[in-house]
């Protein structure tokens, strides 16, 4: 197939991009960038520079490259301060889930391309009752606070426009395994504790498995929205420490819930005591996928931990080579 794959050189492109070539499609990936055309040139697609939230530039870029099937992972959150107004920090990931999700549809018609796959998110979404995993039959939050309404709203938005269209809305979890993964920086730092219980629960993927996952969604010919997570949904005790240790960094700070309030707000507070994580046995049973690190578990340590050096002596080696001095 010949894939269209907007924001192909960010975070979750940058591994698409070789897995799609590697299974033998042909790939036009977009970016805003020189640099990241560069990039994406490196990777082996064509690169072609892109503002999704120019509909015109959108239609036109996408009829030229004449797709079979088109691709969006376009957001805006490399250089994102995350602070207490989430709805500030994703404004224009908003957009390009609302707008720029429109113009990719209205141009994929147009240019009759059968397959239609976008980046959702699973973490933070479903309702904070009942069960700690959910499943894409479970409602989402509803009522999320009030930091993150419009957040909330576009990613409902998406989901709904690209499943009604008879896309696949591929709802993420949290990603790690990249050159900049958002959470390294604040947990280095100590700038992320468990609040409260530390009870809420957090659904990751590592950025090889959520590109598998997307290729074989495209490869498919399913319609709807799929959980792409990994096996363990885990409360922030328990993950935030081990995530600590693969980074060699301190263990995190503790603080009560009503302290987080006050410094960080309610939307903080909400994510930290509780959030719902998902289940990925649709993702699994539909699509065939299954996650080479089923866990964060293992899977924080292979993407953080230093990786042992073959240059290393090793002193017990050492020791049984050393010529005797007698
Ligand atoms: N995805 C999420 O929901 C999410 C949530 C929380 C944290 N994070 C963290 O945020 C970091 C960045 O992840 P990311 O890959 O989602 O974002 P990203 O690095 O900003 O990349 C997204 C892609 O979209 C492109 N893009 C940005 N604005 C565009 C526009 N107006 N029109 C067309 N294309 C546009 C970028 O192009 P250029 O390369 O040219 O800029 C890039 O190809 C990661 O560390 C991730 O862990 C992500």
């Amino acid at each position: 197939m010949r894939v269209f794959v907007a924001g192909a050189s960010g975070a979750i492109g940058s591994a698409l991009v070789p897995q799609l070539i590697d299974a033998g499609h042909e790939v036009v990936g977009t970016s805003r960038s020189s640099a990241s055309a560069d990039r994406l040139r490196a990777l082996g697609a064509k690169p072609v520079q892109l503002d999704l939230l120019d509909a015109r530039a959108a239609r036109k870029a996408v009829l030229e490259a004449e797709p079979d099937a088109i691709v969006h992972q376009a957001t805006a959150l490399a250089s994102a301060r995350f602070g207490r107004n989430l709805d500030r920090t994703f404004a224009q990931t908003n957009r390009l889930r609302k707008d720029g999700t429109d113009a990719l549809l209205a141009a994929a018609w147009e240019a009759g391309a059968r397959r239609f796959v976008a980046q959702s998110f699973a973490s933070y979404r479903y309702a904070r009752e009942g069960g700690w995993v959910k499943t894409e039959e479970d409602p989402v939050d509803l009522d999320p606070p009030a930091a993150m309404r419009e957040t909330s709203a576009a990613m409902d938005y998406l989901d709904r426009a690209v499943t009604e269209a008879g896309g696949v809305a591929l709802r993420y979890g949290g990603f790690y395994g990249g050159s900049n993964d958002g959470l390294v920086g604040p947990v280095r730092k100590r700038q992320m504790p468990i609040v409260g219980d530390g009870g809420g629960v957090f659904s990751f993927v590592h950025l090889e498995d959520a590109a598998a996952a997307t290729v074989l969604a495209l490869e498919s010919d399913l319609a709807g929205i799929y959980n792409i997570v990994d096996d363990e949904p885990a409360p922030v005790r328990e993950w935030l420490p081990v995530l600590t240790k693969a980074l060699g960094a301190k263990p995190p700070r503790h603080l009560p819930a009503w302290l987080a309030r006050l410094f960080a707000g309610e939307a903080a507070v909400a994510m930290g005591t509780q959030a719902r994580g998902a289940s990925n046995t649709k993702a699994k049973r539909e699509l065939g996928w299954m996650p080479r690190y089923g866990s964060w578990r293992q899977g924080f340590f292979a993407a953080y931990a230093p990786a042992p050096s073959a240059e290393r002596p090793n002193p017990q080696a050492s020791a049984n080579s050393a010529p005797s001095s007698t």
